[in-house]
C-alpha cells in the first residue's frame, strides 16, 4: 500500500512580479520499503515539492491537492501538527547539512534532544540511541563525535550526522533532497554507499531528490522525471532505462557519462528551462525538443499516459512508435 500518494498537487509563491507555479499538478505514489527517485534540472521544482509534502515552505507559498501520509491528509494540517509528524513519522535530508543543524550545539545534544521531543525516553536511553544513530552511519568514534560541533566535522561527516539525526525517530517517509549534490565526488559515493545499505534496514518510503539519472540507477526501485514544475515520464528504473520515452529523459540520459558521441549529439538539450513565472504554451519542454512538431508548440502536452509497459506513463505528443525507436536508440547503445 502507498505510504505517500501525492495528487495533482500545485504549489505557487506569490513574488512581486507575479505567481510562480513552482510544482503544477503533480501526482505521484511510493510504498514503504520502496526508493522514488525524482530526477530533473535545478529549477524544476523538486525542493518545492519536498517542502510542500514536509509542510515547510515559506508564507508566500500556497499549497493545492492532496498529500496523504498513509490515510492522513497532510494539507491544512496546523504548524505544531505538522511539526509532530517531521522528525517523527517523517523526516528530510537537506543538500546542506547545515539547514538541519545547529552550528552552536554539540552534535550530541542535537541528537539527544531529537529524540526526546519525540519519544518518552529518559535521557540515558535518548543519549545510547544518539551514539548508535551516529555508529549506524559510519562515524568513527561516535561517543567521541557527540562532543563535537558541527563545524569541527568535515563536509561528509556532517552529511552523516544529519542522515543519522533524520533517522532517530525510525520515520515512515524520508526525502532526501540532493544529499549528494554538494559533495566531492569520493564523499559522494560514500553517502551514496550509505544510503543503499540504509535503504534494506530502514522500511521507510524514500523519496530521492537528484538532477543526476546515475544516482537514481543506483539507489531507486522507480523515477518520475520533472520537467518545469510537471512530471513528463514516470517508470520503474529498469524501465526507464529499457524504454526511455520522453524526449527530456534522451536528453538526460545522453548526458551521462561514458555515452556514445552520435547519441549525445542527436539528444543532448540546447538552452535552459523556462521560467515558471510565465511558461510556454504548449508542452514545456517544446522549445527545447529536437522532435517538437507544431502540436507541441501549439497544445499543452498530453496528460501523463500509460505506455503499455506496467506502470510506466509518459506525457508527450510524439506516436509511441516514435518514442519506442528513439529511445531503443539510447537503451541499445547503454547495452552495446
Ligand atoms: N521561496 C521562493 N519564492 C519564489 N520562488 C521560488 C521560491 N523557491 C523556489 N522558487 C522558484 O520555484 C521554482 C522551483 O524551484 P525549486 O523547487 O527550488 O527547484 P529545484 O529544487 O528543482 O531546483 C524555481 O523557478 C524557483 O525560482
Ligand atoms: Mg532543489
Amino acid at each position: 500500500m502507498a505510504l505517500l500518494t501525492v495528487e495533482n498537487l500545485r504549489t505557487t509563491f506569490r513574488t512581486d512580479d507575479g505567481p510562480v507555479g513552482a510544482v503544477d499538478g503533480v501526482s505521484l505514489s511510493v510504498d514503504a520499503g520502496k526508493v522514488l527517485g525524482i530526477v530533473g534540472e535545478s529549477g524544476c521544482g523538486k525542493s518545492a515539492m519536498s517542502l510542500s509534502i514536509m509542510g515547510l515552505l515559506p508564507k508566500t507559498a500556497t499549497v493545492e491537492g492532496s498529500i496523504r501520509l498513509g490515510e492522513r491528509e497532510l494539507i491544512g494540517l496546523s504548524g505544531s501538527e505538522l511539526r509532530r509528524l517531521r522528525g517523527d513519522d517523517m523526516a528530510m535530508i537537506f543538500q546542506d547539512p547545515m539547514t538541519s543543524l545547529n552550528p552552536v550545539m554539540r552534535i550530541g545534544e542535537q541528537l539527544i534532544e531529537a529524540v526526546r521531543l519525540h519519544q518518552k525516553v529518559s535521557k540515558v536511553e535518548a543519549r545510547q540511541r544518539a551514539v548508535a544513530g551516529l555508529a549506524a552511519v559510519g562515524i568513527p568514534s561516535p561517543e567521541d563525535r557527540m562532543r563535537s560541533y558541527p563545524l569541527e566535522l568535515s563536509g561528509g561527516m556532517r552529511q552523516r550526522v544529519m542522515i543519522a539525526m533524520a533517522l532517530l525517530n525510525r520515520p515512515r517517509l524520508l526525502i532526501a533532497d540532493e544529499p549528494t549534490t554538494a559533495l566531492d565526488v569520493t564523499t559522494q559515493a560514500q553517502i551514496l554507499e550509505l544510503m543503499r545499505d540504509l535503504r534494506s534496514e530502514v522500511d521507510a518510503a524514500i523519496v530521492l531528490i537528484t538532477h543526476d539519472l546515475g544516482v537514481v540507477a543506483e539507489l531507486c526501485d522507480e523515477v518520475a522525471v520533472m520537467y518545469a514544475g510537471r512530471i513528463v515520464e514516470r517508470a520503474t528504473v529498469d524501465e526507464l532505462f529499457a524504454h526511455p520515452q520522453h524526449p527530456y529523459t534522451w536528453g538526460l540520459l545522453a548526458s551521462l557519462p561514458g555515452r556514445n558521441l552520435a547519441s549525445e549529439r542527436l539528444h543532448q538539450i540546447p538552452g535552459t528551462p523556462p521560467s515558471l513565472l510565465r511558461p510556454p504554451a504548449g508542452c514545456r519542454f517544446a522549445p527545447r525538443c529536437p522532435f517538437a512538431m507544431d502540436v507541441c508548440r501549439a497544445d499543452p502536452a498530453p496528460a501523463l499516459t500509460s505506455t503499455g509497459r506496467g506502470s510506466a506513463a509518459v506525457a508527450c505528443h510524439l506516436t509511441q512508435d516514435v518514442r519506442d525507436r528513439e529511445g531503443a536508440r539510447l537503451s541499445g547503445e547503454e547495452q552495446a
